[in-house]
C-alpha cells in the first residue's frame, strides 16, 4: 500500500522532532556528562536545548536542597564543585517527571541503584526512547550475571547502547583531552547520534559494534584497580603494578569471551579497554581506597574507608569483585581467574593484601573449562 500524505507528515514530523535528553543520575560522572551534553544540545538544532538531570535529592549541611542549589548556582556543589554545568541543565528531584518527555535517556548512577530505578520507570517513559548506560558494574541473579544495559533493555523494553572509556570525571570536567567508546548492538546510526551528543574537541568518542565487550571492560577494570591499589599500599613498585595490570587485562578478556563469545579482541584496544584500565589503576577512586586498605593491613573495612575517603561517592570495584566471584564460583571457574578471585578474598578478609602477588601458586588451570586456554 502506498504511504498516505498523513504517514508522510508523521514521518516528516518525527524527522524534525528535536531529541530531548534526560540524564538519570547526578554524581561526579553524571554531572560531567551533563556538562558535555549541555554544550552540544545548544550547538545542534536536532536537540532540544534543555537537558534534564534527575538528582537523588539530598539536604546539604546548609539546610538547602541539592537540586535548588544546582538550579541556582548551575553547579553540583556536592559531587562536582567548582564546575559550571551549563545554564540549560535543569536539576529535577522527581524521577518520573524528569523522564516523561525524554527521547534520549542517559543512565549514570552507581550500579547498585539501577534495578530499583528501572522498576520505578516501567510504563513511565516514551515507547520510542533510546537509552545509553555509562554505568560500570553488573547485577548477579540466580540465572547468572546481567549487564546493566541488558537490565535496562529487559525491564524497560528499550534499545540500550553503552559509553565507557579512560574517563576520570574530574579530569574531563576541566576539559583535559580524553577518549571514550560507544558500544552498540545493531544500529550504527543510533550509535553515531550518541557520539554526536557526547563528543567535544577535548572528548573524542568512537563507536564499536560490541555492547558486551565495551561494558565488561568498563566493569571488570574496577576489580583490577583494587588489585593495583593493594600493590601501591604494599609499596611494591611499578614492575609489580604493570604485571598486575597485564594479568588483570588477560582475565578481563578471558572472562568477557567466556561469557559472550561475540566479544571482540579489538575492543580491548579501544579507550574502554586498555586505556581505561591504565587510568583507573593509576588514578581512580578504587585504587585509592584499596591502597588505604592495604596500608592498614586489611584491618579497616572497605565500607569504613569508602565513607572516609570518598564523601558520598561510591566504590564500584569491591562489589563488582564480589559479583564476579559469585559468577565464577557458580560456574566452577574460580581457578581460571586467580586475580579476580584473590581480590575478592582479600577484600572480605579471607586473605591478607600480600596474597595479591602470590601468583606462582595460582596459575590458571585451563583444563577445568574446555577451550578456555585459547582466551589466555
Ligand atoms: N566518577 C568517575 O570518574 C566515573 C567515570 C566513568 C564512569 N563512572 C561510573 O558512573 C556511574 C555513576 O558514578 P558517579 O561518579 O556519577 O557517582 P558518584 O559515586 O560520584 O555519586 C553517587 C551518586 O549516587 C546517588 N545516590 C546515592 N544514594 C542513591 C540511591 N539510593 N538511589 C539513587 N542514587 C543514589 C548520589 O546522589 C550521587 O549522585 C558509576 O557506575 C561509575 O562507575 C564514574
Amino acid at each position: 500500500m502506498a504511504p498516505t500524505s498523513n504517514t508522510h507528515e508523521a514521518e516528516a514530523e518525527k524527522q524534525f522532532r528535536k531529541s530531548k535528553v534526560t540524564i538519570v543520575g547526578s554524581g561526579n560522572w553524571g554531572s560531567v556528562a551533563s556538562k558535555l551534553i549541555a554544550s552540544n544540545t545548544l550547538k545542534s538544532p536536532s536537540f532540544d536545548d534543555e537537558v534534564r538531570m534527575w538528582v537523588y535529592e539530598e539536604t546539604l549541611p546548609t539546610g538547602e536542597k541539592l537540586t535548588e542549589v544546582i538550579n541556582r548556582e548551575n553547579e553540583n556543589v556536592k559531587y562536582l564543585p567548582g564546575i559550571k554545568l551549563g545554564k540549560n541543565v535543569v536539576a529535577d528531584p522527581d524521577l518520573e517527571h524528569a523522564v516523561k518527555d525524554a527521547t534520549m535517556l542517559v543512565f549514570v548512577t552507581p550500579h547498585q541503584f539501577m534495578e530499583g530505578i528501572c522498576k520505578r520507570l516501567v510504563g513511565k517513559i516514551k515507547s520510542d526512547v533510546e537509552a545509553i548506560s555509562l554505568i560500570k558494574g553488573m547485577e548477579v541473579k540466580m540465572e547468572g550475571p546481567c549487564m546493566i544495559s541488558t537490565l535496562i533493555t529487559d525491564q524497560l523494553g528499550v534499545n540500550c547502547c553503552v559509553l565507557m572509556g579512560a574517563n576520570i570525571a574530574n579530569e574531563i570536567a576541566v576539559e583535559k583531552f580524553s577518549e571514550a567508546t560507544v558500544g552498540y548492538r545493531e544500529n550504527k546510526e543510533i550509535a553515531e547520534r550518541w557520539v554526536q551528543l557526547f563528543r567535544t574537541p577535548y572528548f573524542l568518542v568512537s563507536s564499536v559494534q560490541d555492547v558486551e565487550g565495551v561494558e565488561l571492560c568498563g566493569t571488570l577494570k574496577n576489580v583490577v584497580a583494587i588489585a593495583a591499589g593493594f600493590v601501591d599500599g604494599l609499596e611494591m613498585g611499578n614492575n609489580t603494578k604493570a604485571a598486575i595490570m597485564r594479568i588483570g587485562l588477560r582475565e578481563m578478556r578471558a572472562f568477557s569471551k567466556l561469557m559472550f563469545s561475540s566479544v571482540r579482541d579489538s575492543t580491548f584496544f579501544e579507550s574502554c579497554g586498555v586505556a581505561d584500565l591504565i587510568t583507573t589503576c593509576l588514578g581512580g577512586r578504587n585504587r585509592k581506597v584499596a591502597e588505604a586498605f592495604a596500608r592498614n593491613g586489611g584491618k579497616r573495612s572497605f565500607d569504613e574507608l569508602e565513607a572516609e575517603l570518598l564523601q558520598g561517592q561510591k566504590l564500584q570495584g569491591v562489589s563488582t569483585a564480589g559479583e564476579v566471584y559469585e559468577v565464577l564460583s557458580h560456574r566452577g571457574w574460580l581457578e581460571l581467574f586467580p586475580l579476580f578471585t584473590t581480590v575478592h578474598e582479600i577484600s572480605i578478609g579471607r586473605l591478607t593484601p600480600s596474597a595479591i602477588v602470590e601468583y606462582s601458586e595460582h596459575t590458571p588451570n585451563f583444563s577445568l573449562v574446555e577451550g578456555s586456554a585459547q582466551y589466555y
